[in-house]
């Protein structure tokens, strides 16, 4: 029978353990399927190599186009990046979809009360306060750059549809925070609106963050597919696992156009490492979503069918043991999971399944994603972020003091909050102020170098920290104002 190849990462901590009875099981069930071990996690940053995997374990991913990984954990306070999310970047694994089902025999508040939950978070993957791109403007502010671009999330959102209309869902609901964030969460919301005119079978909705979080406790079963810009995903997939049991049933899939990555939401859970008391069924159930994946969909059914039947009959790990109820050690669990494994064809064997994956081609260069927009683009000044721990009205003296003739300071804010022309006595600043200037008259001719002219004279009388352009796109505004103005 043909197999598969696919890139096994084993990770760092309870990973080993977990990854091992996951892969027994996959055994028992006749998963056609070759893992072939690469080196990543702690032990290769500690071999020196900064991106935490070896050339020849990206070498094989990228062949493969498939990782199935255990936890793994970053050296702390060396300056490295993550491994889990550097790998979810670099492939551009940019879905990550989050299943969370109510499991028998997983005692939760909803499921006493009757109540089924089945949510299928998608979270953007790549950008968002992820891109991990921060300063620190002065020695008392930091600042983290939140990119939302309309490539990324159309394409986050049209793998957010496609895969609901494939699950058969009614609904799906975008979460954002676009009634504060009104350009970044705003293009966000833009972008499922604009894909949803394409997929009229599904009802669209959007509900903002916070009442989302709230509504998903209170009503978890109104919910099917939930899509969500990255920091918003993260936080609000954990809380969905809290509604299904915790993080131990959690599967996740980091879905790319040529890379996929399936590994299980927790950590390494160094408390438990090495004692056979690790839950691996968040890693099995992402193991079935790598089945799927590849077309083994009866092989996922039964192997999720065995899982099920096991926690039903209160066979648990210790994460879950019911109070006084013995509990089972990853392996003994494992064990128990194959002896449940149904057969698929009522006698024992198994039916051959076509797998339908295909690595993928490595792509010839870097793929540019463009929207096609090509609305008017205007200059129309500069918003210029200065330390000063002057009063407002000083600074807006100093500033104006230096501005060439047809430019005008027009706005100065503290921490988002207007400060000049009108300040509250009341608003507490810190020692940075952005500073915004624009033509005086509709008319003037403002251009990229005339502003760094400008900029270089400010910078005369106080310290620039950073410069932002502010640009009409089809006449529109294309920058935040502040609060207060
Ligand atoms: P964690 O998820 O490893 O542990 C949190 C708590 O949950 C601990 O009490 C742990 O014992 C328990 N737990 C987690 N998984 C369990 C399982 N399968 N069975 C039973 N109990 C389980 O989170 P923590 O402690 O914040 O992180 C530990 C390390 O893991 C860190 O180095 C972190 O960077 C790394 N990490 C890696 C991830 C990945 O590889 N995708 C994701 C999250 C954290």
């Amino acid at each position: 029978m043909q197999t598969l190849p696919i890139a096994l990462a084993k990770g760092d901590g309870i990973g080993p353990e977990i990854m091992d009875a996951v892969i027994s099981i996959f055994r028992a069930a006749g998963a056609p399927l070759e893992f072939v071990e690469v080196e990543m996690g702690k032990s290769v940053f500690e071999r020196g190599f900064s991106s935490g995997m070896t050339p020849a374990a990206k070498q094989l991913i990228e062949l493969t186009g498939i990782l199935f990984k255990g936890p793994m954990e970053t050296p702390k306070g060396k300056g490295m990046k993550s491994i889990n999310v550097t790998a979810r970047k670099v492939w551009n694994t940019y879905a990550n979809k989050r299943v969370f089902k109510s499991l028998h025999g997983v005692d939760t508040v909803f499921s006493k009360a009757g109540i089924p939950i089945n949510i299928t978070i998608v979270r953007e993957n790549i950008e968002d306060t992820y891109g991990g791109i921060e300063h620190m403007l002065t020695q008392d502010v930091a600042l983290c750059r939140r990119f939302i671009t309309r490539p990324g999330s159309m394409q986050v959102h049209r793998y957010a549809f496609d895969m609901a209309v494939k699950k058969g869902a009614k609904k799906i609901t975008c979460g954002h925070k676009a009634n504060i964030m009104k350009l970044t969460d705003g293009l966000f919301l833009e972008c499922f609106y604009e894909v949803a005119k394409d997929y009229p079978q599904i009802e669209a909705n959007d509900v903002i963050v916070d009442d989302l979080a709230m509504k998903l406790v209170v009503k978890p079963q109104e919910f099917d597919v939930v899509v969500l810009p990255n920091l918003q995903g993260d936080i609000i997939s954990d809380l969905c696992a809290g509604l299904v049991g915790g993080l131990g049933f959690a599967p996740s899939a980091n879905i790319g156009d040529h890379i996929s990555i399936f590994e299980a939401v927790h950590g390494t859970a160094p408390d438990i490492a090495g004692k056979d008391l690790a839950n691996p069924t968040s890693l099995l159930l992402s193991g079935c979503m790598l089945l799927r994946h590849v077309g083994l969909i009866q092989h996922a059914l039964r192997i999720e069918e065995a899982l099920y039947l096991t926690l039903q009959k209160g066979i648990h790990t210790r994460d879950i043991a019911r109070p006084g109820a013995p509990s089972y050690g990853t392996k003994a669990f494992a064990e128990q999971i194959i002896q449940h494994l149904p057969a698929s064809n009522g006698n024992g064997s198994v039916t051959p399944q076509q797998i339908t994956y295909r690595p993928p081609q490595a792509p010839q260069g870097n793929r540019m994603m463009l929207s096609g927009r090509q609305e008017s683009e205007e200059t129309v000044g500069v918003d210029l972020f200065v330390e000063s721990t002057d009063q407002p009205s000083v600074l807006a003296e100093k500033i104006k003091a230096v501005l060439p003739e047809g430019y005008a300071l027009t706005l100065i804010s503290n921490r988002g909050t207007q400060v000049f022309p009108y300040a509250s006595l009341f608003t507490d600043c810190i020692n940075q102020y952005r500073v915004r200037i624009e033509a005086d008259q509709p008319s003037a001719s403002i251009t990229q170098h005339n502003m760094l002219d400008l900029s270089a004279k400010v910078a005369n009388v106080v310290r620039l920290c950073s410069i932002e352009w502010l640009m009409l796109y089809g006449g529109k505004k294309a920058y935040s104002l502040a609060q207060g103005q």
